[in-house]
């Protein structure tokens, strides 16, 4: 069991007023990567406890490159993110592909649902709450509730008025943020935080549990890694419309990166692989931060996926 805690980081995001919404149609989304390549280096070397010096060695690249792609100033070669990706153990071409600026992101296809990414700043960067309802409808079940009511208000669909539940993958501020609040203005019903969290307002949800809706259905995941209580919740349609189900990944893996495994590295990576190879590759998947991927490309790309 480690920590790996996360450094300053250089501000890189911004809040989103008016949130796209997912419906029938093929989207993407200009949404920058939570996590840049010196992140992931960072991350992968406390996963691997080496220090700069000793990755350097083992790679064969100067401290100082290193050093500077923690601050953001990569100039790695192909061949040294190679090297960089063999000394610890990382994808070599989705760390590649971050080295150049370049990791890819799908198009996401049709789903079932309407999705409405809900993207509220908080400190230096951006927090995702998701809300998802079906076609036409003015209800809702809401993921995740922000750092609060106001930046949850500023960002909300005026055609949704109430929701039936909330489902929180993890109790931190930019993810749990004020839900006592969330349940009184918007009339919420239930309210679920993963078993073992504690968070007022809400009742236990763990693995494999499932909750109803009209339209879909909500089955939990129980995923510590990023915290000791995390859930995952995979969304699907009540029928069979043939279109994708949704992955809310919370902080245990976002598009080309993992969270920081506060609570224990090894079990994160786990529950990473274990989440990705439990749903159709088409699935497309909500973090909690960054833009949205699917499992497909992240099994293939990400960097802590080998
Ligand atoms: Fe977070």
């Amino acid at each position: 069991m480690g920590r790996w805690g996360s450094g300053a980081k250089k501000q890189k995001h911004f809040a989103w007023a008016a949130p796209p919404l997912y419906a029938a149609r093929t989207v993407s989304e200009p949404v920058p990567l939570e996590d840049e390549l010196g992140d992931v280096l960072e991350k992968a070397m406390r996963r691997a406890g080496l220090s700069e010096e000793a990755l350097a060695a083992r790679a064969g690249v100067s401290t100082n490159r290193i050093l500077d792609a923690i601050n953001y100033r990569p100039d790695f070669s192909g061949v040294e993110l190679c090297r960089l990706a063999a000394a610890l153990g990382l994808n070599e071409i989705g760390l590649s592909a971050l080295g150049c600026g370049r990791y890819p992101l799908p198009s996401l296809k049709a789903l079932p649902f309407v999705v409405y990414p809900l993207r509220m700043r908080h400190g230096i960067g951006v927090a995702n709450a998701y809300l998802v309802a079906a076609a036409g409808a003015s209800r809702g079940v809401l993921f995740d509730t922000g750092p609060g009511i106001c930046a949850l208000e500023a960002v909300w669909p005026l055609s949704i008025r109430s929701v039936d539940a909330v489902f929180l993958t993890h109790v931190e501020t930019e993810h749990a943020g004020g839900l006592c609040d969330v349940v009184e203005r918007f009339g919420v019903r239930a309210a679920y935080c993963p078993a073992g969290a504690e968070a007022p307002c809400s009742a236990p949800i763990g693995e494999g549990e499932r909750k109803d809706f009209p339209a879909f259905s909500v089955t939990a995941f129980s995923t510590p890694g990023h915290a000791s209580a995390h859930n995952c919740y995979l969304v699907e349609a009540a029928k069979r419309t043939g279109g994708p189900a949704l992955l809310i990944s919370g902080d245990l893996f976002f598009a080309g990166s993992v969270g920081c495994a506060h609570y224990c590295p090894r079990q994160l990576v786990t529950n990473l692989r274990r989440m990705l190879e439990a749903v159709p590759r088409n699935t497309v998947i909500a973090p909690g931060h960054g833009p949205m991927t699917t499992a497909e490309n992240e099994l293939r790309y990400n960097p802590f996926v080998v």
